[in-house]
């Protein structure tokens, strides 16, 4: 493996660093896709890293998914800090429940001891329920702290597994086809060369909002993500720490 062709973890890093132009990764071992501990271990190394920067008071976004719920189940009483507040960083009613964000939001709240706030909304919206939507007071004070957030934790999933999963119309599915869509994130469908394809209604953070968050960490392993992670770190923000297991950094090393 390539475990062995490099002497350790901390230069297999600097190497995915450098491949992905970012500024700091974390690599565990093994693949994902075909064991749980894996995304156990993405957990465990994530929350490690937001120990590090994590403050009193601070505003923490999450995305939803099961390696998200992976995070959460990794939180524990140490990353506390007085007054945390932990919001979804998107509506996502319609997703398995456990791994909807605002679920991961309140088990992150829960183990580390801060408070949090929900969003309940569809995943995908019309523009109209949209519009008025976010003319709600409640729904505006919501989507003000998700985007003044101080850290962000998101997930990156496959194209085409996400549009699966979220039930995507026939005609958006070909779109995404044509469009030669490989990576998803925050709602957001994209290209090999990080060319957003797709885009999701979604109520919540958005992608350009992204440019100011001082800490975002995107958490997501297994070879079948390899393609989608290359993919979105061609558009993902420079301070965004990349959390991944051996198997996408294999595939992305080897070109
Ligand atoms: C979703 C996020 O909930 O999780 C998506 O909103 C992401 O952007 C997905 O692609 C990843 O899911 P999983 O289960 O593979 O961690």
């Amino acid at each position: 493996s390539i475990m062995k062709e490099f002497s350790s973890a901390p230069e297999l890093e600097k190497q995915l660093a450098a491949a992905l132009n970012l500024q700091s990764c974390n690599v565990v071992s093994g693949n994902a896709d075909e064991s749980d501990w894996v995304k156990s271990e993405l957990g465990r190394a994530c929350v490690s890293r937001l120990k590090e920067v994590i403050k009193e008071g601070q505003v923490i976004s999450v995305t939803g998914g099961s390696t998200m719920n992976a995070v959460a189940e990794a939180f524990t009483e140490k990353l506390n800090k007085e007054n945390l507040l932990f919001v979804p960083a998107r509506g996502g009613i319609g997703a398995d429940i456990k791994d909807q964000a605002n679920t991961i939001c309140q088990k992150m709240a829960n183990k580390a001891g801060g408070n949090y706030t929900v969003l309940y909304s569809p995943d995908q919206v019309t523009k109209e329920f949209y519009e008025t939507f976010i003319q709600e007071s409640s729904i505006r004070e919501v989507l003000m702290k998700i985007k003044s957030a101080d850290i962000v934790i998101h997930g990156i999933g496959d194209a085409m597994t996400m549009a699966r999963r979220r039930m995507t119309s026939e005609e958006d599915m070909q779109k995404l086809v044509q469009e030669k869509a490989v990576a998803e994130a925050f709602g957001y469908y994209f290209d090999e060369n990080g060319r957003i394809v797709h885009k999701v209604q979604t109520v919540g953070l958005q992608l350009e909002d992204l440019k100011n968050i001082p800490h975002i960490f995107a958490v997501a392993g297994g070879a079948s993500k390899a393609k989608a992670i290359k993919a979105y770190m061609k558009i993902a923000p420079k301070n965004t720490v990349l959390i991944t297991d051996e198997a996408v950094t294999n595939e992305i090393l080897k070109g």
